[in-house]
């Protein structure tokens, strides 16, 4: 069973009404499938998604603050009271300083949270292994919303970043994102060593997203 996380990022099609009944399409999916799928949700859609669906939902991004006199701020302990899983950190569209990844990571830790870490290349995948989060993600930049896949166009980097990162830390996860959008390319990820991608245009921005979703994963 390969993991497979949705980013619905801000996409008007993964946002409010339209974010509620793309995370049932993908709770309807997972519960046909073998592989684990969780999503990426806005923060606004995440209090109403988790109550809809059964599969694990995802903040995109989460402050390095404690509780406090902190405006406009969102911290670990708060999308763990609306019942999120865990949150991605240092995305690529939200870079964060080393110091705010490190303190996310052990803030989700200590919440009981799953962290999922985005890296851009294998000596930045091998800095955030040693983090110790669950899951690093590898997404070279230049490929995010391409429509190129990662596991196609740079094997390599996916396959050194399995390596670099289970050099320093032999129990993270690593995941590899940007372009994925078939079943061709999830698999292919697989085969490199990956246990999974983190997508989003191949989803969320298809013209039928419950086709693109099975297809992905293998149904049709
Ligand atoms: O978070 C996933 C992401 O950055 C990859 O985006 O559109 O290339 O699948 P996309």
């Amino acid at each position: 069973m390969g993991v497979v996380i949705v980013n619905f990022k801000a996409y008007r099609e993964g946002f409010g009404k339209r974010a509620v009944e793309l995370a049932k399409i993908a709770d309807n999916v997972a519960s046909r499938c073998d592989e684990y799928i969780g999503i990426a949700v806005s923060f606004l859609d995440l209090p109403v998604i988790v109550k809809e669906v059964g599969i694990d939902v995802y903040a995109q991004h989460i402050d390095a603050v404690d509780f406090g006199s902190h405006t406009g701020r969102i911290n670990a302990e708060m999308i763990k009271e609306y019942g999120a899983k865990g949150s991605l950190v240092n995305h690529s569209e939200r870079r964060l300083k080393l110091a705010d990844i490190e303190y996310n990571v052990s803030k989700l830790k200590n919440a009981g949270l799953t962290s999922v870490v985005c890296t851009n290349n294998i000596p930045t995948t091998a800095a955030a292994a040693a983090l110790n989060p669950d899951f690093v993600a590898v997404e070279p930049p230049e490929l995010i919303g391409s429509g190129i896949p990662v596991s196609k166009a740079e094997p390599e980097i996916v396959e050194n970043s399995v390596k670099a990162a289970k050099a320093v830390n032999s129990s993270v996860r690593v995941l590899c994102g940007a372009g994925i959008t078939t079943h061709e390319d999830y698999i292919k990820a697989l085969e490199l060593g990956a246990e999974g991608v983190l997508l989003a245009s191949g989803v969320v921005k298809a013209e039928d997203q419950k086709r693109a979703l099975e297809e992905l994963v293998g149904l049709i």
